[in-house]
């Protein structure tokens, strides 16, 4: 098992994403992080339709009304709570979620449990 640190709760606000990119033992790991509800969600940046990035514009992986998580590339749409796709060429098939945990009050790490394909 392998933890990163990623960043603090305060530098991830409410509909808010972050991207990261993590030296992990496997290989770099491009990620990203979404805050609703006050629950923090991570998932590895990759599209289940082509397996390239969701997103075009730096930390930017929401629909423009902030209530989807959705591919640049051909609009599909994910739930933020599961990474789940409801609309789009994907639609059925979910990102990869990544599991979180949360030290110290404050802090937002990442923790690799089982191999993931990068
Ligand atoms: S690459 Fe994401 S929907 Fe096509």
């Amino acid at each position: 098992m392998s933890n990163y640190f990623l960043c603090h709760n305060k530098d991830i606000a409410e509909l808010q994403t972050r991207e990261f990119s993590v030296e992990t033992d496997q290989g770099q790991l491009e990620l990203f992080i979404v805050r609703q509800d006050n629950n923090v969600h991570a998932y590895q940046n990759h599209c289940p339709h082509l397996g390239i990035p969701l997103n075009w514009q730096p930390d930017k992986f929401l629909c423009l009304e902030g209530i989807h998580i959705q591919c640049s590339t051909h609009g599909a749409l994910f739930k933020v709570e599961n990474g789940y796709c409801i609309v789009g060429p994907c639609a059925g098939k979910s990102l990869t979620a990544l599991k979180l945990e949360h030290r110290n009050d404050d802090e937002i790490w990442l923790e690799l449990t089982n191999p993931i394909n990068i």
